[in-house]
Order: C-alpha cells, then sequence, then structure tokens
C-alpha cells in the first residue's frame, strides 16, 4: 500500500487551486492519502469549503486528522462533519483500514518529552494542560487496542517524538508534541507514524523502539525534499 501523506495546507478562502499545485500525482503514486491537521488557516467554514472542493480530483481515499489551527474558531465539529460529507475520512482516535492495513489517527497534544515532559503538579491550568496530553495518549492507545490488522499506520498533528522537532527553537518544545504519544505507539507496533505541526522541524526520526516517524509539514518537506509530500510504501495486511 503506497501512503501520501502532507500535513499543515493552511486552507484560506483564497486558496483555491492550492491542492493540486502540492499534490501533484498523487492519484499516480499512492494508494491513500493521509492529511496530518492544519487543513485550515483560522478553523474556519469557507476555508474548509475550498479545501474539500479543491480536494475532489483525488482519487484514492483521504484520511485526515485536525490540527490546533483547525480548532481556531471553535467549530471544529462542524468542521469534522464537512469533511466527512465530503467523503473525506477524519480520524478522531478512530480508525480506518486500507488495502489491509490499518490506520489510527487523533490530533495529539503538547507536553514535552522523556525528561523534560511537563508534569501534573501545582495549578489548576497546568494540571489541565496536562490532563489533556494524557487523555490524548490514553485515546490513541484505545483506539490501537481494537486494531487487528498487522500492518499499523498512525497519523496525528503533534509530534510524538523530539528528533522531528530539531530545527524549531528548543524553548517551543514542549508546545510542539508529547512522548506520551510514542509509548503508546511502541507499546503496539505501530509501523510507521506520520505528524506535521512543526513547519522548521526535521524530516524523520525514529521512536526509541525504532519506528520511523515522518514530519509531513509541508513546509519541512519543500524545505528538504523534492517534493511537499512524502510517499511510503508498506506491504499489505
Ligand atoms: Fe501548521
Ligand atoms: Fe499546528
Amino acid at each position: 500500500v503506497r501512503i501520501a501523506a502532507i500535513g499543515d495546507l493552511h486552507y484560506t478562502k483564497e486558496s483555491h487551486g492550492f491542492a493540486s499545485r502540492v499534490m501533484q500525482g498523487v492519484n499516480e503514486n499512492a494508494d491513500v492519502l493521509l492529511l496530518a491537521g492544519d487543513l485550515t488557516n483560522m478553523g474556519r467554514v469557507e476555508e474548509v469549503e475550498v479545501m474539500i472542493q479543491d480536494l475532489q480530483y483525488i482519487r484514492v481515499p483521504i484520511l485526515a486528522v485536525v490540527g490546533n489551527h483547525d480548532h481556531q474558531s471553535d467549530q471544529v465539529e462542524m468542521l469534522i462533519s464537512m469533511m466527512r460529507q465530503g467523503g473525506i475520512c477524519v480520524l478522531d482516535c478512530s480508525s480506518c483500514e486500507v488495502g489491509g492495513v490499518g490506520f489510527v489517527g487523533t490530533k495529539g497534544f503538547c507536553g514535552g518529552f522523556g525528561r523534560a515532559q511537563v508534569a501534573v503538579f501545582g495549578e489548576q491550568a497546568l494540571k489541565s494542560f496536562v490532563q489533556e496530553s494524557i487523555m490524548e495518549a490514553m485515546r490513541l492507545e484505545k483506539t490501537l487496542q481494537g486494531l487487528k490488522t498487522s500492518q499499523k499506520v498512525a497519523v496525528m498533528h503533534y509530534s510524538p517524538i523530539r528528533e522531528t522537532l530539531v530545527g524549531e527553537t528548543p524553548d517551543l518544545f514542549p508546545f510542539l508534541g508529547t512522548s506520551r504519544l510514542a509509548e503508546v505507539l511502541d507499546r503496539h507496533g505501530v509501523n510507521l507514524v506520520f505528524h506535521a505541526h512543526a513547519h522548521h522541524g526535521s524530516p524523520q526520526g525514529w521512536t526509541k523502539g525504532g519506528i520511523p516517524v515522518h514530519n509531513v509539514a509541508r513546509f519541512v518537506q519543500m524545505a528538504h525534499r523534492e517534493r511537499a509530500y512524502v510517499i511510503e510504501e508498506i506491504p499489505s495486511g
């Protein structure tokens, strides 16, 4: 199964035609397209409308997760239902099978990495922040528990590892992802991971358990590779 993956489209209402420019060749090169969040710039209905219209030419299944920008206008539920109506499978701690490969997806959240992870301690605001990160990891875990395919691919917006953030200022790392997600991915033997969000990060890294992780933020891919999206192949289940 050939997987095309891209994130951080940041659609505005002026973006008509953008998808076909950055995703040239997806129909020919891939069997499935993953969108790793920040699909819209401000989380507005008119932005997602343009994106859905632009994606009509894609003939392979499209699986997507939302990003923080898609939350900006507090209407993410509306955006998700519009995408679903438009034929996009939005993964919200849910899974989907294509060609015998299981795909799980979620937005993920912040929280930091390894020993520098922010702890659940002190003010209620800080506890809620970390709690959100723990909840996302738990929901991802539950989704993976339900997945019966031998090949598993995970897509998220925030990063599960530190390595693919290198290039961003380290001060920002705790806000770009959390290793709580990587612990879950390693425990469940996921084969391949895609994330976005870190526009100035690095294209590839690995979890402690050796799972390849691709930062498919289109800015990163355009800076390091010949095209805005990544193509990876995985054996059918
Ligand atoms: Fe972004
Ligand atoms: Fe983002």
